[in-house]
């Protein structure tokens, strides 16, 4: 069996799908590894050490992919490259089914298996293998750090001779993955944390964070059975509205997060409420790519309303790609360990796997 990644297009994705000590796993298991030439170059990983570890990397990408069984990438080739694939070969990713519905609808009429790792279920034994958490987790962290480097004021408390400064106080928009590592990270460097998320549960977790979360008052809990946050009526939004208009006023920074799956993300911070805010305070919405949960954020681009800075990035996992890649590689090994037949040599899609049944794109 040839496991084959080839090179991203790295202006847009500088994370990598096959990091050396992954590469080794694989070929323990049983695999060969093949990846294109100067694959994870830009992230200091040479050809040679994956050449020492038994890797095979060449420039024919051609070649490459009619030669795969399996290919890993972060998401979907060009057209030109996936055009190159045959039948039964099995294609893993980051593959965004929803927008990229006719060119998937091709290939899986081309009889390619295709799996989606976004569509994993949030379910115990799928923890290892799941992206969305770990990538989540890093944009949550570096939000805050982007955030903080813009913010033209120190974060902590600071006692001096010369005078005290006030902590920084951040407000964190959707306390999931992303929230709850945005809280940890502004906490653990000195900043005041407020919270407000529609799922009742995130309270106690935003609370053992030392971050105090902000209860729309009178509102059910909107948490759907897998977890994951329902659209909230008008009466909430209202009611949500009222409660951060108020709380804006003495916020520096908000870091958003709030998404809702398969639909665009929920528009928090409308114009009105921006003008509560403090000139010089910072906004990073990590929501971006979805629309975004602040009136005029703007993919790639800080976009400056009554002096306040709007943060919205396409791709914030591009500013710490090493790590991204070495969790991202760590989930899909894992994640093909549990498609693999050991004693038969061969991807076993079992569809009475619910892990299987729930990725696989038909
Ligand atoms: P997400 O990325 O889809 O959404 C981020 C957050 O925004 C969520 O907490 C959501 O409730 C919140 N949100 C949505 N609309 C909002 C609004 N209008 N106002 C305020 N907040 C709003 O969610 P994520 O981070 O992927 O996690 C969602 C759930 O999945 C959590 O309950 C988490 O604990 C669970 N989970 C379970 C895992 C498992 O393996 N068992 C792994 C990872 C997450």
């Amino acid at each position: 069996m040839i496991i084959v990644s080839v090179s991203e297009n790295r202006e847009l994705e500088k994370r990598i799908s096959i990091t050396p000590e992954i590469s080794k796993k694989y070929i323990n298991l049983g695999f060969e590894v093949h990846l294109s030439q100067s694959y994870g170059d830009h992230l200091g990983f040479k050809d040679e050490e994956y050449e020492e570890l038994g890797v095979k990397i060449t420039d024919d990408e051609k070649k490459l992919l009619e030669s795969a069984d399996v290919i890993i990438q972060m998401s979907l080739l060009d057209k030109s490259k996936t055009s190159i694939l045959k039948p039964n070969q099995t294609f893993i990713g980051v593959l965004n089914p929803y927008e990229n519905k006719d060119r998937i609808d091709e290939l899986v009429k081309k009889q390619i298996n295709l799996f989606s790792l976004e569509l994993l279920p949030r379910i115990t034994r799928a923890q290892s293998m799941d992206i969305l958490s770990s990538q989540a987790n890093l944009a949550g962290y570096k939000a805050v750090v982007e955030a903080f480097s813009v913010f033209e004021k120190a974060i902590p408390m600071m006692m001096t001779a010369a005078g005290t400064i006030p902590a920084a106080k951040v407000l964190v928009v959707g306390a999931g993955v992303a929230g709850l590592q945005a809280i940890a990270t502004a906490k653990r460097m000195g900043a005041m944390v407020f919270a407000t998320d529609v799922r009742t549960a995130s309270k106690e977790q935003v609370e053992s964070l030392g971050g105090k979360f902000l209860t729309v008052e009178g509102s059910e809990n909107l948490e759907t059975e897998g977890g994951y946050a329902k659209e909230a009526s008008e009466d909430f939004k209202k009611k949500q509205e009222e409660l951060l208009s108020e709380t804006l006023k003495k916020i520096d920074i908000v870091i958003c997060t709030a998404l809702i799956p398969g639909k665009k993300a929920p528009l928090i911070i409308k114009e009105s409420m921006l003008e509560n805010m403090q000139p010089g305070s910072v906004i990073y919405d990590l929501a971006a790519v979805q629309g975004g949960n602040v009136a005029f954020t703007e993919v790639d681009k800080i976009i400056v309303r009554n002096g306040v800075k709007i943060i919205g990035e396409a791709n914030i996992l591009n500013k710490l790609p090493t790590s991204a890649s070495s969790l991202y590689a760590k989930n899909v090994f894992n994640f093909i360990s549990n498609l693999f037949d050991k004693e038969n040599k061969k991807i076993n899609i079992n569809l009475e796997d619910e892990i299987i049944a729930k990725t696989i794109i038909k």
